[in-house]
């Protein structure tokens, strides 16, 4: 070896060294981590996976605690400015009494009455603790990204206005707008939806609680984008079923915002870039999620403990159309691209399961 490289070589041991001699030991006598701050978040963690999460699922909080994370961060506007939102500064848990009110936050009352009581045993605001939970949840389910946490975020100071929140009923034009005024790209905020292959709904159809967005809503997988590309019926008008597609799955619930975001000339051909790429999907999604958890924060005064986040399970499945069904059912929209030869699943056509309650 040359000096040259030995000398590289040195270089290289004496920086890894250096990373590991600036972990330092918790006080738990347990956990080590590169910044001692974020030695206060693991007892919080083992709590909300055995007493939120039942122990570490993919289930019902889980979605939940996704979903929330979302509703809360996107009270924020770049137009606006202080006005629009604080942002991912945990006001829908601090301004409960009025967030929850709004239309579009329609369910979160529940998720939000079971994290007060973490909050408040733990000293941590409920911005930290509405995205470290998502994470903490979100990493439950094989396929998901290990995703980023940033700590510091301080207590909410007013309520998010209402409006920021955008329904399955508005156009892909709206939908796009509102998330352009927080930052958001189409690109992105495709990505963002990867979130609706762990999801149900309550109650965009209230006599069907716990419907899926897909077969497979304990999983990250890639089905979501595959079963939303199914030719589907709109529910017309603004009835009871304002929003809602009729899936050729039973059991199965679409928005009309995703049925729509997989079709429109916008948006269709990133929506199809996901179908079996678990890779992308995974890697997009928690890029755009790393930019969601922060909206409204100043990052310059947090800190990277995503650490603490749990490595979620492999998903090494590949997506398929859904039995009894065949390629001829996809519905393409993208323009420019084929969509991708898939398996069909094996057997005769079955209906998908509710999440159960927990
Ligand atoms: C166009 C944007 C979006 C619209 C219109 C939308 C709408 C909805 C609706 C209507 C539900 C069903 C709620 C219920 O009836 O119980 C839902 C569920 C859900 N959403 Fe979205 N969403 C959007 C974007 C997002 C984003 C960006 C995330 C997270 C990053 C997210 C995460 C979830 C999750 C995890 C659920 C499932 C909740 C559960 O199973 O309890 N959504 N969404
Ligand atoms: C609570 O958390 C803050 C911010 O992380 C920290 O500065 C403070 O020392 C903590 N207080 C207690 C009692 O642990």
């Amino acid at each position: 070896m040359s000096f040259k490289a030995l000398s590289i070589l040195a270089a290289f041991i004496g920086a890894a060294n250096a990373a590991i001699t600036r972990r330092v030991a918790c006080p738990d006598g347990v956990h080590t981590a590169t910044n001692a701050a974020c030695c206060a978040l693991f007892p919080i963690v083992d709590d909300i996976q055995t007493n939120l999460f039942d122990g570490g699922e993919c289930g019902e909080e889980t979605h939940e605690s996704l979903r929330l994370t979302f509703h809360d961060a996107i009270g924020f506007s770049l137009s606006k400015g202080a006005a629009g939102g604080g942002g991912a500064d945990g006001s829908m848990i601090t301004f409960a009494d009025i967030e929850t009110n709004f239309h579009a936050n329609n369910g979160i009352d529940e998720i939000v009455g079971e994290q007060a009581p973490f909050i408040a045993k733990h000293n941590i605001t409920a911005g930290d603790f509405i995205q470290l939970a998502g994470a903490v949840g979100l990493s439950n389910c094989p396929g998901a990204p290990q995703l980023e946490f940033l700590f510091g975020r301080p207590a909410a100071t007013a309520p998010a206005p209402d409006l920021t929140v955008p329904e399955p009923f508005d156009t892909i034009t709206d939908i796009l707008a509102r998330f352009a005024d927080t930052g958001f790209s189409p690109a992105e905020v495709v990505a963002l939806l990867a979130s609706h292959t762990v999801a149900a709904a309550d109650h965009v159809d209230p006599s069907i609680p716990g419907t899926p967005f897909d077969s497979t809503p304990f999983t990250f997988d890639t089905q979501v984008f595959v079963e939303v590309q199914l030719r589907g019926t709109l529910f017309p008008g603004d009835g009871p079923n304002q929003g809602e597609v009729q899936s050729p799955l039973h059991g199965e619930i679409r928005l009309q915002s995703d049925h729509d975001l997989a079709r429109d000339s916008r948006t269709a051909c990133f929506w199809q870039a996901n179908v079996n790429q678990q890779a992308h999907m995974a890697s997009s999604f928690k890029a755009a999620m790393a930019k969601l958890a922060v909206l409204g924060q100043d990052t310059s005064t947090m800190v990277d403990c995503s650490e603490v986040i749990p490595v979620p399970p492999p998903f090494t499945g590949t997506a398929t159309i859904p039995a009894g069904l065949s390629q001829n059912d996809i519905e393409q929209a993208c323009a420019t691209a084929p969509f991708p030869a898939l398996q069909v699943a094996p057997g005769p056509q079955t209906s998908v399961a509710p999440v159960p309650p927990s």
